[in-house]
């Protein structure tokens, strides 16, 4: 089983960005959580980050052989049609998760523009977001 994870916009500034929301643990840190993870449950990742949005929808385009999506599309996930139309388009099963609760937040933060589409969603257990989010697809993908 491949999963592709992807990082949305800003998300590379994790560890040093607003730390008292995000918490101070980097993206390469949560990378190599998941990687550990990902050797436990028998399956193999990759990883992109981009603050650009076009090349995420590339990445949910261009999936060779992988079984599933983990993304946290960051601000993206709020407002971007191109990436839910990626996500129909290809129909590949995917997890979104965010680190922080976005629903205690703005009201903005509360609309997810994939959530509909997604296999599940996880947030606000801060780096641990991921790796709940990396169980749960896997057990989805496991049952197909
Ligand atoms: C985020 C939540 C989003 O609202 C925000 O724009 C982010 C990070 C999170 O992981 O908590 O960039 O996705």
């Amino acid at each position: 089983m491949h999963i592709r994870v992807l990082h949305g916009p800003n998300l590379n500034l994790l560890g040093k960005r607003e730390p008292q929301i995000y918490g101070s643990t980097s993206l390469a840190e949560i990378d190599a959580r998941l990687q550990a993870l990902a050797t436990e449950l028998g399956c193999s990742l990759d990883f992109l980050q981009s603050n650009h949005e076009g090349v995420l929808v590339d990445a949910i385009q261009d999936l060779g052989s992988t079984d599933g999506v983990l993304i946290n599309p960051g601000a993206f996930g709020h407002t971007s049609i191109a990436l839910r139309d990626a996500f129909l388009g290809t129909g590949v099963p995917f997890v979104e998760v965010h680190v922080s609760n976005v629903h205690a937040r703005e009201s903005f933060r509360r609309r997810s523009r994939l959530a509909d589409l997604a296999v599940g969603c996880i947030a606000g257990f801060g780096p641990a977001s991921y790796e709940l989010g990396l169980r749960g697809l896997v057990s989805h993908l496991g049952k197909g």
